[in-house]
């Protein structure tokens, strides 16, 4: 049932492009410029006139969720909190008339989250569900949501629920954006065009494993390890680290590249691997300066680069090039180098990848 694959977290990575048209189909119709949900369509005027989105999800959910403030906030305007659930539950939040809260799951059975969701209930909110199993506690304790139809995930590292739970995200986000008028027509049909060639690029990147491998054998014994990116792929650096020390019990950290010389920086010698997210059009000069900043520490430089990139290969040690996209979709791209590092380099250490100590699939219990 691994398909060939040596295990479900390989599998997984590469049914990302899948995954994630399955995701969009009959929802993306990008050549009539619609997106169809029913879910959204049937709630359309709390979602027009929700002045605040509050998101709720734990772990690599909750990573989804701040791409999805990124979405909503830069594409639809719409102001977001996304919260731990764990947190929220627990803090007497406060919530408004008019506030929608979206919950991210893809068990469905987080007990966290679902304790969220029943609590913004009880307070009177309209709860959205993005679920990834059918049927699910989550999915039915929602009033609302959007499957993400990722298929099983068995790997216990969460990998194209990730990118499918951001593809929903994208989805809202640029429907919500558009009727609000906060999109023009020529930028909506544009966005629609460029998300329908993201399961392409995918594909196109899950080419360069080799090129990762070669890297995971340098680093593979390294203790600590630094993500760093901005924008839309701040989110993506917490992932990358999360995977990272989930499966390969190398203590890793994720911070927004510009927080790095408030702490962080302290820890960079010849001995740190920093994994810098440099894509072209997210605040690349900003992230330029900061790698100029690690280098001249001596830090060792794996950079996520744009194709066809000069500047950052001029400086870092590795370069991995991802497919030019529309910012907005770049964690789509971003996430999946980091994903196979993380893979091969738990696989050269040995590690149970699928199933790694201490850890469970869904967290049934708080
Ligand atoms: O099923 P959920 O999306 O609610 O699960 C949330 C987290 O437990 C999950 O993402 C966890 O952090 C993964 N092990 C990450 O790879």
């Amino acid at each position: 049932e691994k398909s060939g694959y040596d295990h479900f977290m390989l599998k997984e990575i590469h049914e990302q492009p899948h995954a994630i048209s399955d995701t969009y189909r009959g929802r993306l119709l990008a050549d009539k410029g619609i997106i169809k949900m029913g879910s959204v369509d049937n709630n359309i005027t709390k979602f027009l006139n929700a002045k605040r989105i509050i998101i709720v999800a734990c772990g690599t959910s909750w990573h989804a969720g701040l791409v999805g403030e990124y979405l909503f906030e830069d594409i639809a305007r719409i102001p977001v909190e996304v919260e731990y659930a764990s947190e929220f539950r627990y803090r007497n939040p406060i919530i408004n008339k008019n506030d929608i809260v979206i919950a991210i799951s893809q068990s469905g059975e987080t007990a966290d989250t679902l304790a969220a969701i029943k609590l913004a209930k009880s307070k009177g909110a309209f709860v959205f569900g993005i679920c990834n199993v059918v049927g699910s506690s989550i999915a039915r304790e929602t009033d609302s949501g959007a499957y993400t139809h990722a298929g099983p995930e068995i790997g216990v590292a969460s990998t194209k629920a990730f990118t499918t739970q951001i593809t929903v995200l994208s989805l809202i986000a640029l429907k919500l954006g558009h009727l609000k008028g906060e999109l023009s027509n020529s930028k909506f049909h544009n966005y629609l065009q460029e998300l329908k060639l993201i399961p392409s690029k995918v594909e196109e990147l899950l080419k360069i494993n080799t090129e990762i491998e070669k890297i995971a054998a340098i680093y593979k014994d390294a203790p600590n390890c630094l993500y760093l990116g901005r924008g839309y792929n701040f989110p993506v650096a917490l992932e990358g680290a999360l995977k990272l020390k989930e499966i390969s019990y190398i203590h890793a950290e994720g911070y927004p590249a510009a927080e790095m010389k408030h702490g962080p920086i302290a820890l960079i010698d010849e001995s740190m691997p920093v994994i810098v997210i440099a894509t072209k059009k997210g605040h690349y000069e900003k992230v330029v300066s900061n790698i100029q900043e690690i280098k001249s520490r001596k830090g060792k430089i794996i950079a996520i680069v744009t194709e066809g990139d000069v500047l950052v290969k001029e400086i870092a040690d590795h370069v991995i090039e991802i497919p030019e996209t529309e910012e907005a979709f770049s964690p789509l791209l971003s996430t999946i180098p980091l994903q196979l590092l993380s893979y091969y380099i738990a696989v050269m250490r040995g590690c149970n990848v699928d199933q790694p100590r201490n850890l469970a699939k869904s967290v049934t219990v708080e």
